[in-house]
């Protein structure tokens, strides 16, 4: 019999000697396993998020063979299961609705099934946050195998990149730029491979958190889902997880504030999405790591952007592999002393082992610290009596001349009422104006959508003009970019100030000094208040009813109330 570690809670399933044990081991045995794998050897869940609904996730199944031939060269047991995946593209309203009811799955089915050790496949945006905060919620040994970007997209001679270009070809369209061939055209050559958006948005951002906080072996963020070492990467973290169940090596031993920092100014490093902050909160709420929106500003301050990707700069996820990929992002990191050098990676070495002598192939992808890309661009968290619990702008995708603007507001007090009016020539709007979309915030939406990056007005496009301030409780594409001020908290939905901006005030936006203000009296704005309304939840019943009623505003990680923390391994009673 294979040595039994203190995490094996397969034994307790698989090695009893009793009627419990029968029912455990033979209705596995019905697809051909013998008695012999059944002798105390680490059981490895391969949590699969495939989905044909879930576009950048439809390579899984091979990704998935190769972790399970990787759990078998080590000794391990392992037993794929699916879960809830959430594709960036199709699912409506937005995926982020489902983020929390993906990790409930996940966290349950880790829980309650035989597994030692997990290995989460994620992609698409959504399926790397759900997976980990339900993994974290259990604390077993667990490693993160991202699917890797698409090979970059090529159009008439030119690369072009998932999203970033789909929002510039819109506005082109928009403009009379463009035809609607043209366009169509573009859709084929954009994503003309497996893998998730190659642009650094928020699939990019979140193999590269994988990476940072230690969770995934090292090169896990740039591979492309094509390249046969993607394959290669996954049968690593098979045999690996093996010997991690085998060295109690539980996530909170990687998940530790120091990694969530390091996370941070990673993702400032590379011009990462503001997705990934509330992710990485959410998650650190899972683990118990008390990670707040103002560590996002405080770790961010100082770091510079030294990746030249999309949508903050030119190249693609491809080219951001040969060139070096994130090791030599966390060198340059490190030799910085922006890098805790001792926090602790899956594979059994710190992040500073594994990455202190990282080549770079190409200084125009990947500049040094010294020379950056773009300087100190941190993701700014603001305040002010607009949002008196923060909201969030990421500098590397925003104009700096409109990092100090005042305004007068243009008021959308919902996406449908943006849509409608966005268009017309009699919208009285110019381009110092400050666009304020309302109601699109986790409650207000619900699910907090990516429409933060609300499309300028045709009037104003047509100056060639490409930018203007914009603000909302709402999320923003990692794939886009401009002076977007997003997550404002608390949300309109939830009676925060932004409920109560009317079209003509003034609102001052002062990045540099962290600042948002509506210059509104507080006269003014108690006499508003005292005719607000709350909204109903959009459905009564269902999950959407028990997210509306529990989910947390933005700066909190939008997690459901009750699901921040976690439960451990615990093993459940028998089940007959
Ligand atoms: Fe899946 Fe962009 S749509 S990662």
């Amino acid at each position: 019999m294979a040595k039994k570690t203190p995490t094996q809670r397969s034994v307790k399933w698989f090695g009893r000697e009793d009627i419990y044990g029968f029912i455990y081991r033979s209705w596995v045995k019905n697809r051909g396993v013998p008695q012999d794998q059944f002798d105390g050897r680490p059981v490895i869940g391969i949590c699969n998020t495939y989905s044909e609904l879930t576009p950048c996730n439809t390579h899984f199944r091979v990704i998935a063979e190769h972790v399970r031939a990787g759990v078998l060269e080590a000794g391990g047991f392992p037993l794929e299961f699916p879960v809830m995946s959430l594709g960036e593209t199709l699912l409506r309203p937005t995926a982020m609705l489902y983020r929390n009811l993906a990790s409930m799955d996940v966290e349950e089915s880790i829980r309650g099934n035989p597994l030692d050790g997990v290995v989460l496949l994620v992609g698409c945006d959504k399926t790397t946050p759900s997976l980990l905060m339900g993994a974290a919620s259990v604390d077993l040994p667990a490693i993160a195998v991202s699917g890797g970007p698409m090979l970059s997209g090529k159009y008439r001679g030119t690369d072009i990149g998932s999203g970033t270009n789909v929002w510039s070809m819109s506005e082109d369209l928009r403009a009379g730029k463009i035809t609607m061939d043209e366009f169509h055209e573009a859709e084929s050559c954009m994503h003309r491979s497996h893998g998730h958006c190659m642009t650094m948005g928020t699939a990019s951002t979140m193999a590269s958190m994988v990476e940072a906080l230690g969770v995934g072996m090292p090169g896990n963020a740039a591979i492309p889902a094509v390249d046969a070492r993607r394959n290669v990467l996954a049968r690593a973290a098979g045999r690996r997880i093996v010997q991690m169940v085998k060295e109690n090596l539980s996530l909170s031993k990687i998940l530790t504030k120091k990694a969530f920092e390091n996370a941070i100014r990673v993702n400032a490093a590379i011009g990462g999405s503001t997705n990934a902050v509330i992710h990485l909160i959410a998650i650190a709420r899972r683990i118990g790591v008390d990670l707040k929106l103002r560590d996002w500003d405080r770790c961010g301050r100082g770091v510079h952007t030294l990746v030249n990707l999309m949508p903050s700069g030119k190249y693609l996820m491809e080219d951001f592999y040969y060139a070096g990929g994130l090791p030599a992002v966390i060198r340059e990191l490190g030799e910085a002393r922006l890098l805790h050098k001792d926090a602790l990676t899956v594979n059994g070495q710190t992040i500073w082992a594994n990455n202190k002598d990282a080549p770079c192939w190409n200084r125009d992808v990947v500049h040094s610290f010294s020379r950056p890309f773009k300087k100190n661009t941190g993701i700014a968290v603001l305040h002010g009596n607009l949002c008196p619990d923060g909201a969030i702008i990421k500098p590397s995708a925003a104009t700096p001349k409109l990092m100090k603007h005042r305004g007068r507001a243009v008021v959308f007090e919902n996406i449908e009422d943006l849509h409608k009016r966005i268009d017309d020539p009699g919208l009285d709007i110019d381009e110092k104006c400050v666009m304020v979309l309302k109601n699109c915030g986790p409650k207000g939406y619900p699910g907090m959508a990516e429409v933060g990056n609300m499309p300028l007005p045709p009037k104003i496009l047509k100056k060639g003009i490409t930018d203007m301030v914009r603000i909302s409780d709402a999320r923003m594409s990692g794939t886009a970019y401009g002076t977007v001020v997003l997550h404002v908290a608390p949300e309109a939905a939830a009676g925060g100030a932004l409920a109560l901006v009317e079209n003509g005030d003034l609102i001052e936006l002062d990045v540099a000094q962290r600042r948002l203000q509506l210059l509104v009296s507080p006269a003014i704005l108690r006499s508003r208040r005292k005719r607000w309304k709350a909204p109903k939840p959009p459905l009564a019943r269902g999950y959407w009813k028990l997210y509306f009623d529990h989910v947390l505003q933005a700066s909190e990680g939008a997690d459901l109330d009750f699901l921040v923390g976690g439960s451990g391994p615990i093993v459940p009673r028998d089940n007959h």
